[in-house]
């Protein structure tokens, strides 16, 4: 059976690595809290050619590579992110000239930590509609210019990055099923205002502007059991148990979550990937950067099955499970 398959991933992370030991310097923290809270050890930070759209082209060119697409066999380019450099145009635009794709037609996705997830079954839809299509799903996010430096609260858990995955039609395995959801009415718990504006709506003068700001404790609660659910529907639809999965990937927010999230599964902890400790919450890049590391250690193998699972601001979530 022929379905929407992962061809190929890359990812780019900054080269800039900020430390808790350097956090310590700029707000009232500790290592040892963030470690114990987060299990966060460092982040990444885009220097000034670390552009969102240029970390996105760099993670896209190694998943091409990986591929072996060329950017001319592109036929759309999808961009989750809440971090463009710019509002118009799209950061997928800036990727699709960057990488010369032609016959690409490019858009970004606003689903916060779930773009990616929410990008690969949009991409996979076309791909059934179109089995010759070839698909370019970005993750990728500049968080450090959306962050309130000031507020220890947030400014400890974020950091930059991408990565990509080129989807396109195979045989015997590729996607096999999704569940994504939302709720809309829990925004105040985690989000970030619009810039500058005149629309009266916009214009709250106790904004800090477009920065992150998040209730954490409550934020917390909703994504353990937001991605139980979420995975367990999936499961439960594929008449599968947790320990038929290969491999979890998690967005990775936090280390007490997908802690949590392990043991009300049911999951041994080697199923769970985790890179948190390096990268902190890259929202939307998380899973893909996550899933290039996978596949480079040797984590997944054909015909092993990869259930992927986020939250975020929306709130948004979600499950995808495929055969690797
Ligand atoms: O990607 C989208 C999804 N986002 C998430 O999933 C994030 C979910 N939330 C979390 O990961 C956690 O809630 C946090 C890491 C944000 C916070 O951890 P927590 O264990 O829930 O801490 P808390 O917010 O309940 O705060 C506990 C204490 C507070 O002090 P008091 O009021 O008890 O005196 C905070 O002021 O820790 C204090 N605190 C800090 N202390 C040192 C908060 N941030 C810091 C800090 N350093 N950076």
């Amino acid at each position: 059976m022929r379905r929407a398959a992962v061809l190929g991933t890359g990812s780019c992370l900054p080269e800039r690595v900020l430390t808790n030991a350097e956090l310590e310097q700029m707000v009232e923290t500790s290592d040892e809290w963030i470690t114990a809270r987060t299990g966060i050890r460092s982040r990444r930070i885009a220097g000034p050619d670390e552009q969102n759209y240029q970390l996105a082209t760099r993670a896209a060119r190694r998943a091409l590579e990986a591929a072996g697409v060329t950017a001319d066999e592109l036929g759309l380019i999808i961009v989750a992110t809440i971090s463009p450099h710019m509002l118009m145009p799209s950061c997928a635009c800036f990727v699709q000239a960057e990488l010369g794709a032609a016959k690409a037609f490019a858009f970004d996705l606003n689903a916060a930590c779930s773009g990616f997830l929410y990008g690969l079954d949009v991409a996979a839809k076309y791909i059934v509609a179109d089995p010759n299509m070839k698909v370019l799903v970005i993750g990728s996010e500049t968080l450090s210019a959306r962050v309130d430096w000031d507020d220890r609260n947030t400014c400890i858990l974020f950091g930059d990055g991408a990565g990509a995955c080129v989807v396109g039609g195979a045989e015997g395995r590729g996607i096999i099923d999704s569940c994504l959801l939302s709720d809309g009415s829990l925004w105040n718990l985690l989000y970030m205002d619009s810039p500058a504006s005149t629309n009266p709506d916009l214009l709250d003068p106790k904004s800090k502007g477009c920065v992150i700001q998040m209730s954490g404790r409550d934020v917390f609660k909703y994504a353990v059991r937001a991605m139980e659910d979420v995975v367990r529907q999936l499961l439960e639809r594929q008449q599968l148990a947790v320990q038929d999965i290969s491999l979890i990937i998690p967005h990775q927010a936090n280390i007490r979550i997908l802690d949590n999230l392990a043991e009300r599964l049911g999951a041994v902890p080697e199923q769970i990937f985790c890179n948190v400790n390096k990268y902190g919450n890259t929202s939307a890049a998380s899973i893909p950067i996550a899933l290039d590391e996978a596949v480079r250690e040797g984590r997944l193998h054909r015909g092993g099955k990869l259930l992927l699972c986020s939250f975020g601001g929306g709130f948004t979530w979600g499950s995808m499970l495929l055969d690797w």
